[in-house]
């Protein structure tokens, strides 16, 4: 027995990596799953792996840069299992490099597969779940690039729009019954070990293993009924951590009656936000720069 007993989902970029460690943790918890990958026999490797063990799966090769792509897959759940309960958007590819030099087939890539693969997966699974009317489990995949991190343009601003689109959702499909939420993963695989210093050029592997498979066991939660109490929140994991992350909100406010002009910003803004700016970036240090930006001569 386990707590996704009857339950049919899928996860984009499956063969691999994290999406992997959630089609074993899936399957092993009951789900009959639809493992994809656009790399089929990565996909297909997966599959034999869970129905070995006594699971249900299914592979699917389908290109979730692609609407056709990520219709095909949600019609392929619904089609070999009978239903979608579950969407796990995990498929990712990085093509690092700093703003100054990046491309716009860069930003495309990195675009197209993260925000609109998510999207266009979100929402064929919905309008599934809509009609079945049982209420279901969206799961999407940001990262904590989202706030920030050198050399990733491209992915950190993809990662930022799937958080929003999470949020976006959570609203939009409360009343169906539809939970949204996305972790914030760690794992070591094939896409960190990509993963360069944009000013040396050298891997930035940490040289820590974490086992990928830890990254599932909060998504196998999150699909299950016992997580139906969890919608609109982005739960860092991987390895030991287990996180919730905080909202992003309106911070402290000044109100000027009738608005603030250049001369009232000039008097007010810095005496009441100097030393309260909160630094930014994934890898957060005290804000440093209080006295002012300037061009560096290095
Ligand atoms: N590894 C980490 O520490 C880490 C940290 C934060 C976020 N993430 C995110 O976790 C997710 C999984 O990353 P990973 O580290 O396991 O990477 P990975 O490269 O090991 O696996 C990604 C898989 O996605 C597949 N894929 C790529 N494009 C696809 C497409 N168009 N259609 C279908 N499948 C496609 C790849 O073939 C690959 O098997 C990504 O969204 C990534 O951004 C990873």
């Amino acid at each position: 027995m386990g707590i996704l007993d009857g339950k049919a989902g899928l996860v984009t970029g499956g063969g691999r990596g994290i999406g992997r460690g959630h089609c074993l943790e899936l399957a092993a918890q009951g789900m009959a799953v639809v493992v994809n990958d656009v790399d089929g026999d990565e996909a297909q490797a997966v599959v034999d792996e869970i129905t070995a063990a006594g699971g249900t799966a299914a592979a699917s090769d389908d290109d979730i840069g692609t609407r056709a792509g990520c219709e095909a897959l949600v019609e392929r759940c619904a089609s070999e299992f009978g239903r979608v309960d579950a969407v796990i958007n995990n498929a990712g590819i990085v093509r690092d490099r700093t703003l100054l030099k990046m491309t716009d087939e860069e930003f495309d890539d990195v675009y197209r597969i993260h925000v609109k693969g998510t999207f266009w997966c979100g929402q064929a699974g919905a309008l599934r779940m809509r009609d079945q009317g049982e209420g279901g489990s969206i799961v999407n995949t940001t990262s904590g690039a989202q706030m920030g991190n050198f050399g990733q343009t491209n992915y950190a601003g993809s990662k930022g729009a799937i958080a929003s689109m999470t949020y976006t959702w959570a609203l939009e499909l409360a009343r169906l019954g539809i939970r949204v939420n996305a972790i914030a993963p760690s794992a070591t695989t094939r896409m960190t070990a990509q993963a360069r210093d944009p000013k040396t050029g050298k891997a930035a592997d940490s040289g820590r293993f974490l086992d990928p498979q830890l990254n599932s066991p909060m998504v196998a939660y999150l699909c299950s009924d016992e997580g139906s109490w969890i919608t609109g929140q982005i739960l860092a994991v991987g390895g030991d951590r287990l996180g919730i992350t905080v909202q992003p909100r309106y911070g402290d406010t000044l109100l000027m009656p009738g608005g603030w002009d250049v001369d009232a910003i000039r008097e007010k803004f810095r005496a009441a936000f100097r030393a309260r700016l909160e630094n930014f970036g994934l890898a957060k240090r005290p804000y440093p720069f209080y006295d002012g930006l300037a061009p560096r001569k290095d």
